[in-house]
């Protein structure tokens, strides 16, 4: 989704600008713009499309300058155009804005203008106007109390940028419900959407909570809340460096991250097992805990909330937690969830899950649980994201940085998160012997190994691509823990490849979708060994029979049958557990998505229309 980074107090602030656009092109974006502040003019340039468009105008007017803001957006209100781009000016081109997020309410502010004209079609560009008016009203003009008076008028969400002809050095950022970093290192002071942007110039930085304002200035940077009070933004050093968000020789972000994996799930399972004090038996714990856990013990019932793929770890976890803890689990879209009357009260324990811990949506979702007074815990990659912050517990999956759209690695560790959570739960509702979870954690460090194995059927997998990267339609099938994956599967191929792609509980297709299949129909199978393989035999005679062609997701301990019945059949190693098995049968699906894609020629790491963190409902 769009992207933010301003800079003040270098002189070559433009190219700090297009480094940090560069670094921000993962969220999505259609077109991207930069203004300059030399303290006599604003300088826009901006263009629909790549960055490079960007870069290419640039070119023919260079600029130097200390202070300016860059945006990379993905359009809501208003075409994907030059004209729509951000940044946005005021008439009298005094005051510049970039924005993420949006403005709810602009129309009634618009109409509160009287009859201007306006520019563009955006939701943003009456911020501009407004501020504007408010350095035209006072005295003495003052870029912060100006910015503070306007965005007290503002509903939805947003984080907002402004600069000023009057006042060259400084930017006035403000931030409701949609992330904002602020930082100053070496007399420089920056802010940004994502830390990915500001990681080449510092790891200390500050994300602004919802309702601060902060001036930004070569000097420094000072938060203030809504009323003007000094206020004190969440502090936290990034923790992973900058070869972490390159890409190091692979040919795409996304097949590096499919391939950092095994270490990905390393790090989310390290030290979780530790003694409370020496000489104590060890406990599982969570990352941050701000409940007691007296009061989870009471929990009688459990909502997971996610979007996309985090949904889909989601519903792994319910299995874990239904199997391990005994509590009875819902899992729910998060952009549902609020929108009906869910029953939920102090019992209910809500699990929010996000690799970003941004996406606004579960955001929402977690605050509606919260507002009922029912504890959230949170499963997130991003430390220090909303989510982590505003969560009563917060589990971190030590993924690193996920710059592909498509999600893989956060996927995996999620799923390993929502075991932890399963097993911590058992445990302090006294479920589980300790000597039992203490056999599943040992059991489950073996995951690592288990994916490097799956990684080795990388080119049997190309050629299954070759062989299919033209079919039209694909139905993934599984059931019990393959059933999230199928959807998972599905989710992929979709988003990369732009090919029609559908899953379905594999008993569910004598009810209606097995009328799809026709002859030469590709239908991927999760097929592990397991309480459910006969049935899922069952299921891929029944539309091997109508003729599709089989694609089987096996392991060790169920190829052997498969091999009657699928055209092709890729063994997965035996999962240390049968609920570890998804981490492990996502694999060769995550990898068939990419080779489907690059042969089509499709840009993986940054699908169309798709946004890596979605901040807008
Ligand atoms: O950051 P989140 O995990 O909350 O994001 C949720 C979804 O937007 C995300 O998983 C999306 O479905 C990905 N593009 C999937 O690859």
């Amino acid at each position: 989704m769009c992207g933010i980074i301003g800079i003040t107090g270098r002189e070559d602030a433009v190219q700090g600008i297009l480094a940090g656009l560069k670094r921000l092109e993962y969220r999505g974006y259609d077109s991207a713009g930069l203004v300059t502040n030399d303290g006599r003019d604003l300088r826009v340039t901006k263009r629909a499309g790549k960055l490079e468009n960007l870069t290419r105008a640039l070119d023919s007017q260079p600029m130097t300058t200390s202070t300016g803001i860059g945006h990379t957006r993905w359009a809501t209100h208003g075409a994907p155009n030059d004209r729509n781009s951000h940044p946005h000016l005021d008439p009298s081109g005094r005051v510049a804005v970039v924005h993420n997020g949006i403005i709810e309410n602009y129309q009634a502010l618009k109409a509160g203008l009287g009859d201007v004209r306006f520019a563009s079609d955006t939701d943003t560009e009456v911020t501009a106007h407004l501020v504007a008016r408010e350095l035209d009203a006072q005295d003495a003009p003052d870029l912060l109390l100006a910015v503070r008076r306007v965005v007290a008028q503002l509903r939805g969400a947003y984080s907002i940028c402004f600069v000023a002809v009057d006042d060259p050095t400084t930017i006035v950022v403000a931030k409701h419900e949609a992330p904002l970093i602020v930082a100053h290192a070496d007399g420089v002071g920056y802010c940004a959407s994502d830390v990915a942007a500001l990681i080449d110039h510092t790891r200390d930085v500050a994300a602004l909570l919802d309702g601060q304002i902060a001036r930004i200035s070569p000097e420094g940077v000072e938060v203030f809340d809504v009323d003007g009070n000094e206020a004190e933004p969440h502090r936290y050093t990034v923790d992973w460096d900058l070869d972490a968000a390159e890409k190091k020789g692979y040919e795409h972000f996304m097949l590096k991250e499919i391939h950092e994996q095994p270490q990905a799930v390393h790090d989310t399972l390290l030290d979780r097992h530790t003694s409370p004090s020496p000489g104590e038996p060890p406990r599982l714990h969570l990352d941050e805990l701000r409940i007691d856990e007296r009061e989870l013990a009471r929990i009688d019932k459990v909502f997971i909330v996610a979007c996309g793929t985090s949904l889909h770890a989601g519903m792994v976890g319910k299995l874990a937690i239904e199997h391990w803890a005994g509590i009875p689990v819902d899992v729910e879209v998060a952009s549902e969830f609020r929108y009906r009357d869910p029953i939920v009260d102090p019992h209910t324990l809500v699990i929010a899950l996000s690799q970003s811990g941004e996406t606004v949506d579960t955001i929402a979702a977690a605050s509606h649980a919260r507002d009922q007074r029912a504890p959230v815990i949170s499963i997130v990659n991003v430390v220090g994201s909303t989510l982590a912050r505003e969560a009563d517990g917060v589990i971190y999956t030590h993924a690193g940085p996920e710059v592909a759209v498509a999600s893989t690695k956060a996927f995996t560790t999620q799923i390993v998160g929502t075991l932890l959570l399963g097993l911590y739960l058992a445990q302090v509702r006294g479920r589980m012997y300790a000597t039992e979870t203490a056999d599943i954690l040992t059991r489950l460090q073996q995951i690592p190994d288990a994916i490097t194995q799956a990684l080795n059927l990388d080119q049997e997998i190309r050629e299954l691509a070759q062989r299919y990267h033209d079919v039209d339609y694909t139905m993934f099938i599984g059931r019990h823990a393959g059933l999230p994956i199928a959807m998972e599967g599905a989710l992929k191929l979709k988003e990369i490849s732009y090919l029609h792609a559908e899953a379905f509980p594999a008993g569910e297709m004598k009810h209606g979708p097995i009328a799809l299949i026709e002859p030469g129909t590709l239908v991927i199978a999760l097929a592990p060994a397991g309480h459910v393989f006969a049935k899922m035999v069952s299921n891929i005679q029944e539309v091997k029979a109508r003729g599709a062609s089989i694609l089987a997701i096996g392991t060790d301990g169920s190829t052997a049958d498969l091999k009657e019945h699928a055209d092709h059949v890729l063994t997965l190693p035996e999962p240390p557990h049968e609920l570890a098995g998804p981490v492990l049968s996502v694999i060769p699906l995550q990898l068939f998505s990419y080779h489907v894609a690059t042969l089509r020629g499709e840009d993986v790491d940054q699908p169309r229309n798709l946004a890596k963190t979605v901040t807008v409902e």
